[in-house]
Formats: C-alpha cells, sequence, structure tokens
C-alpha cells in the first residue's frame, strides 16, 4: 500500500498515554500543560486488546516497525503486558519505545523479559541544573543514566539517546554527552528543535542546525559519515574515525526527510495521525467499539493513507 506520494507504510508509533512526569519546554510546556489542562480519561485510553488488534491489522497491511511512545509511556499501567504480546506478533521486525528515562530503573527488567528489544532514552543533557530548565524542574539526569545503565546490565544493547538541542539553552554542554557515551554501545541522536505547534514559543534562532553540531564534536573526535541503512531512516549517521562507536543527527528543520516518510501514528485515544504536524486525524477507536470488522478497519487506514500527501 503506498500514499499518493508513493510512500509505504512501514512503521507504526502508538503513543499509549497522553501524560508524562516532564514539562519539557520543546514539547509539554508547563504553561499549557498544567492542573487545568484536560488529559484524556482512563476509559478514553485504547485498551491493550484494542491496541493489539490494531498493530495485527496494520502489520497485515505492511508495518513491520512498531514504536511505543507517549506521553511517557512507562506511566501507562502494566505496560509490560502489551509490549509481551505486541512482542509476540508476527511480521514485526523492530519493536522499540521511547522514554523519558525516568521510571526505566524500575522497570527495565520487566521490559526486556517481556521481550522489547530496543529503547530510545530522551536525555537533553549532562548538566542537572540545565536539565530541570528544560523538562519543567523534574526528575534527575542521575536517574536516568542509572536506568540507562540498568537497561544495558538487564540485556538491551545499542539504546538510542536523543538529545534534543537548543540554542543558549544545552548546545554548550554537547561534547559532554559526546564524551559520556563515547565508547559505550549506546549512540546518541542530536535533534534539531522543532516547532511542534505547542505555544514553545519556536524560533528559528532557537535551531542548531545539525552542521554546525558536527564541525562542534569534529574539533574534538574526528567523524565520517555512514550509509544509510534503508529508505526511510531519519538520523544522520557518523562514525567516530577511531572506530569508538557512532552517533546521528536528525536534520528536521535544517533537511527535512518528509519525502521518504513511512510513519503512521495511532493517539493513545485511537486516533490515526499521518503526520507529527498534523491537526487533522481519523478516529479508530469509535469503529473498533462499535463492532467494525477487520476488513472495514483496514479500509479506513488504506483511504487515510492513500490520500497522505504530508510533505
Ligand atoms: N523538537 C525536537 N524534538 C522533540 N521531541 C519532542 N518535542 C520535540 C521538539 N519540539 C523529541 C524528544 C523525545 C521524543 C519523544 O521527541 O527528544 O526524544
Ligand atoms: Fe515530551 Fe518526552 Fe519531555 Fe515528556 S519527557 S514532556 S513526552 S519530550
Amino acid at each position: 500500500m503506498i500514499d499518493s506520494l508513493n510512500r509505504p507504510m512501514r512503521d507504526l508509533r502508538i503513543s499509549v498515554i497522553d501524560r508524562c512526569n516532564f514539562r519539557c519546554t520543546y514539547c509539554m510546556p508547563s504553561e499549557k500543560y498544567d492542573h487545568s489542562y484536560r488529559f484524556l480519561d482512563k476509559d478514553e485510553w485504547l485498551s491493550f486488546e484494542e491496541i493489539v488488534r490494531l498493530t495485527r491489522i496494520f502489520v497485515q497491511m505492511g508495518v513491520t516497525k512498531v514504536r511505543i511512545t507517549g506521553g511517557e509511556p512507562l506511566l501507562r499501567p502494566d505496560l509490560s503486558q502489551l509490549v509481551g504480546r505486541l512482542s509476540r506478533l508476527t511480521g514485526i521486525d523492530d519493536l522499540a519505545l521511547t522514554t523519558n528515562g525516568s521510571l526505566l530503573e524500575a522497570q527495565a527488567s520487566t521490559l526486556y523479559e517481556s521481550g522489547l528489544k530496543r529503547l530510545t532514552v530522551s536525555l537533553d543533557t549532562l548538566n542537572e541544573g540545565i536539565s530541570r530548565q528544560m523538562n519543567g524542574e523534574r526528575g534527575s539526569v542521575a536517574q536516568i543514566l542509572k536506568g540507562i545503565a540498568l537497561a544495558q546490565e538487564v540485556g538491551f544493547q545499542s539504546i538510542k539517546i536523543n538529545t534534543v538541542v537548543q540554542r543558549g539553552v544545552n548546545d554548550h554542554t554537547i561534547l559532554d554527552l559526546v564524551r559520556y557515551f563515547r565508547g559505550t554501545s549506546h549512540v546518541i541522536r542530536f535533534i534539531e528543535y522543532m516547532d511542534v505547534g505547542n505555544q514553545n514559543r519556536w524560533d528559528v534562532g532557537h535551531v542548531v542546525p545539525s552542521a554546525e553540531i558536527v564541525a562542534i564534536i569534529e574539533r574534538e573526535f574526528p567523524l565520517k559519515r555512514l550509509k544509510a541503512r534503508y529508505d526511510s531512516e531519519v538520523a544522520s549517521r557518523y562514525g567516530f574515525v577511531d572506530g569508538r562507536g557512532e552517533i546521528g543527527f536528525i536534520s528536521s528543520v535544517s533537511q527535512p526527510f518528509c519525502a521518504n516518510c513511512s510513519r503512521i501514528r495511532l493517539s493513545a485515544d485511537g486516533k490515526l495521525y499521518t503526520c507529527l504536524f498534523a491537526t487533522r486525524s481519523t478516529d479508530l477507536r469509535g469503529p473498533l467499539r462499535r463492532g467494525f470488522s477487520d476488513q472495514e478497519i483496514i479500509s479506513i487506514i488504506q483511504s487515510v493513507w492513500s490520500a497522505r500527501i504530508d510533505r
């Protein structure tokens, strides 16, 4: 199945909860996500049965990669049960999860045993003060690092570290992160700060283009460009010339990769989005709860994907 620009649907991102225990200024700024913000009630969440059924349908339609996201997915009660059920579905080559790491120490082992193989942990800096400034005065870097270390111990290999870079905020702490993770099996990916429409006062002046970050790192650690592993890979990969690992750059602003985007997104309340920046969505929870057949659900997804023009 392809969309109007010939792109296949390959990656499904499932949000399992809209809540987060952090308030990153670039994602869920505390001024907007305060006590008056209406988060979903539990009965509005897709149940695990509903998520598994939809995932099975998506896999049947060509999806091979699944990522669990949030909000903060580890806040969803009994998440490892969902992971266990998804990991047993045939047809998924890659089951991954993105977390802020604050609850990882408590859950890494159960998640690994449930069949999760890949982890991405968001970590913008090693500096506690800057971290708190960026995530709304929550959590601690030390706790996240403990979570990462334990995750490695229980079996997670090559954990990805996502670092959003904001000029004048954490750009001077990039090299600390590189030094910390260099020589480990973990891969840091520097992400250009994006305007996600969350009243985060985005300004292009706050974006540090990847080329600039490459230059900063190269002053200390020479890098060489690595080949993409697959068409829709969003990170440009670089290896340290001395062989001590690799890093990645997600240049959503300076070099948008929408042209070969194969991602579809399912929100915690069962709405289908074809783009991170989409304002319109298609409800699947209603049809699920009204007893639609798999074939009827497939038709809805097909019509959404084939009409897709996001670029
Ligand atoms: N710009 C860039 N990356 C963002 N993320 C969230 N909001 C933004 C933004 N405005 C990233 C975080 C996290 C992942 C869930 O999304 O780094 O790793
Ligand atoms: Fe958003 Fe992740 Fe930060 Fe939570 S931890 S506010 S989901 S970027």
